[in-house]
């Protein structure tokens, strides 16, 4: 039998011995036991980093869907698989059984056949967070179309350089959402970007909210009535392990955003183990993880993991703050959930708030508290261990990325001792490795150094879709044979992890991953800028909020700062999102450079962050002269 769920710190370590002995045993025993496969797998892995080229399950025959939903029919049918706890708190909960949930998953594939989606189609999905979205997906697996979920706060243009980037020939979307007092009109966002995107054949409607919005003749329809005339049996596609399951866009550094490939067989087995291990879950609890599910959170932790695991998951449409800022723990109370899994920003946000949002309410109930998404910093540790978790609930800050598909490093409840700000130890087949300047791998205790990956996991991206030069440029090029996750981290002298940051141009904004690169083609898109650079700062709640040096041209250098400031705003909001808005904008006559023209982003995150003492050598810039000139105008001081 295999270790699948791992009970204390000696089983921790034992099984994490075997699993770096022998990976492929290892997890050739977990899917073996844990799941339906229509067909065994030839070979468990095949791995070449320096292509890099990873296969797991090869061979294999599966559907992800049968096993988050048909798997569970027999004996937990009547179990509910989704609570949908919608934004407002007057409108009634849903509780989706797991039949409730085949039925509508299979009439929503058949919908999708009708519409002449086919296996490796690409699906757009642009969805609130409401029961279509998880639906969605999931019949998007049941016949391996290969869905693309893009956030719903993303604009226009961002959704339609995703559209295009992995042409899509449907998008599913909404009327509107409720976010919150707000209703946002999503139809017209998705309206613009289809201008621009010729390849998308069908455009299916969720109605959500009370709108009276257009549909184009021959192109959009309503949901509703095509999920009443479907047939409620759908058989899956049989897939193979290595076929493509899912893209998600993530931020890069530079360019355009990726495209992360996942895979169906590999992903389910890593997804479903961790979820499993690192919440501690047990049949009959509930589950609540706060994230959007157009997020990879979201995917892994809301939806693929807990349901392959027969869980029940909560999925919320509001936002923290409504009707009060008591919201998340008044949906605690009434769920009563078990394993509560959130954002450090969110901590911070709902820590500023009076206490006694929490005290009327009765916690009782949770069991794991979980932190994504960011370093989680002392304080708000703290404050989640003593007033949500009345010191009673194990916290497990969770490292991991879009690319690793599922966790990485975690501590699990009731095994590994945590300790704030420490991710602490890695998942059992998860080997990483600290590298130097050089690109020496650190031995050893008490060091720090690029956090990278020595050998492949299940839930890895298999690569950037339609771009894999970039997926091996990105991620095993540094350091040759290895991952790299763009992340630093030390380990301490018992051999704990801690994140210490991106060691790349992206920051991390509210748990949200932006690349700085293309909020300057943003804003350089003003016609009074000449050239800009972003950096991020410490924000008390954001964590890192963005900070923008922005050149102007000489003809805009008469307009009004703060005209020019709004508009730059206003192109970030239209380019990317309002989450990539800029907190401070500071006009400079210069950019600190390289004698090889690179802007010299260390420095001026330096400046942002109001820490100047420790600037360093600047005497071998371009025009250090310039450096003098910011921290003087600084809006950070
Ligand atoms: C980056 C990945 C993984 C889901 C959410 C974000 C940072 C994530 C932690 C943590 C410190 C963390 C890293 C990572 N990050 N979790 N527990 N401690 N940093 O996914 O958008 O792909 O971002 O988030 O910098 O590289 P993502």
């Amino acid at each position: 039998m295999s270790n699948y769920h791992i009970k204390h710190l000696e089983e921790y370590f034992q099984v994490y011995r075997k699993s770096v002995r022998h990976p492929e045993k290892f997890w050739e025993e977990i899917a073996e036991e844990h799941f339906l496969w229509r067909k065994p797998w030839d070979k468990v892995l095949e791995w070449d980093f320096t292509k890099p080229e990873v296969k797991w399950f090869q061979g294999a025959k599966l559907n992800i869907t049968e096993n988050c939903i048909d798997k569970h029919l027999f004996s937990h049918g009547d179990d509910t698989a989704i609570i949908f706890e919608p934004n407002n708190p007057d409108e009634e909960a849903l509780h989706i059984s797991y039949y409730e949930l085949h039925k509508r998953v299979c009439k929503f594939a058949n919908v999708l056949k009708s519409k002449g989606i086919k296996k490796g189609d690409r699906v757009c999905i642009y969805l609130p967070m409401i029961p279509e979205l998880s639906v969605a997906m999931l019949a998007c697996a049941r016949i391996g179309a290969i869905h693309s979920i893009v956030f719903a706060g993303f604009s226009s243009s961002a959704l339609a350089t995703r559209i295009l980037d992995s042409d899509c020939k449907m998008v599913i979307t909404s009327d509107g959402s409720y976010r919150g007092a707000k209703t946002i009109d999503l139809k017209s966002i998705v309206d613009a970007a289809l201008e621009k995107c010729p390849g998308v054949e069908n455009v299916l409607v969720a109605k959500r909210i009370d709108s009276d919005i257009k549909l184009k003749e021959g192109r959009d329809e309503w949901l509703q009535p095509l999920l009443d005339e479907a047939e409620e049996d759908c058989k899956p596609e049989m897939m193979d392990a290595e076929d493509p399951l899912f893209i998600l866009y993530t931020s890069g550094s530079t360019g355009k955003p990726k495209g992360m490939m996942h895979t169906c067989g590999g992903y389910m087995v890593y997804t479903a183990y961790t979820f499993k291990n690192v919440f501690n879950y047990r049949t009959g609890d509930v589950y609540w993880c706060t994230a959007d599910i157009g997020w990879i959170t979201g995917h892994s932790y809301i939806i693929y993991g807990p349901l392959a695991n027969c869980a029940t998951t909560v999925m919320f449409e509001g936002v923290p703050s409504y009707p009060d800022f008591g919201r998340f723990w008044d949906i605690v109370e009434k769920h009563k959930v078990n394993q509560f899994y959130t954002a450090p920003t969110a901590i911070r946000a709902l820590a500023k708030e009076n206490i006694e949002y929490i005290e009327t309410h009765d916690l009782s109930s949770l069991k794991v508290l979980g932190s994504v998404g960011e370093p989680i910093n002392e304080e708000a540790w703290h404050w989640y261990n003593d007033n949500v978790g009345k010191k009673n609930c194990p916290i497990v800050d969770t490292w991991w990325q879009t690319e690793t598909g599922g966790i990485m490093i975690s501590p699990l409840p009731h095994s590994t001792p945590t300790i704030p700000t420490y991710a602490t130890l890695p998942l059992p087949g998860i080997q990483p490795a600290l590298m130097d300047e050089e690109g020496n791998e650190l031995e050893g205790y008490q060091v720090q150094g690029k956090l990278c990956i020595k050998f492949p996991w299940p839930g890895m991206a298999r690569t950037v879709w339609g771009d894999h030069e970039r997926y091996k440029d990105t991620y095993f090029s540094a350091y040759k044979n290895k991952y790299f996750s763009g992340d630093g981290a030390l380990r301490d002298n018992v051999g704990y992890y801690r994140i210490t940051g991106r060691a790349d141009d992206v920051v991390i904004v509210s748990g949200h991953n932006l690349g700085t690169a293309p909020i300057e083609d943003a804003i350089n898109e003003h016609q009074a800028v000449a050239e800009s650079a972003i950096v991020g700062y410490p924000h008390e709640v954001k964590g890192n909020a963005l900070y923008g040096y922005v050149i102007l041209k000489e003809a805009g250098a008469s307009r009004k700062h703060e005209n020019v400031r709004k508009e730059i705003n206003q192109l970030i909001t239209e380019h990317i999102g309002p989450i990539a808005k800029l907190n401070k904008i500071q006009f400079v006559s210069g950019l600190p450079k390289t004698r090889s023209g690179k802007i010299m982003r260390r420095i001026l995150r330096k400046i942002a962050s109001n820490d100047t003492d420790s600037l360093g050598d600047t005497s071998t810039l371009l025009n250090p002269e310039v450096v003098e000139e910011i921290i003087e105008n600084s809006l950070n001081k």
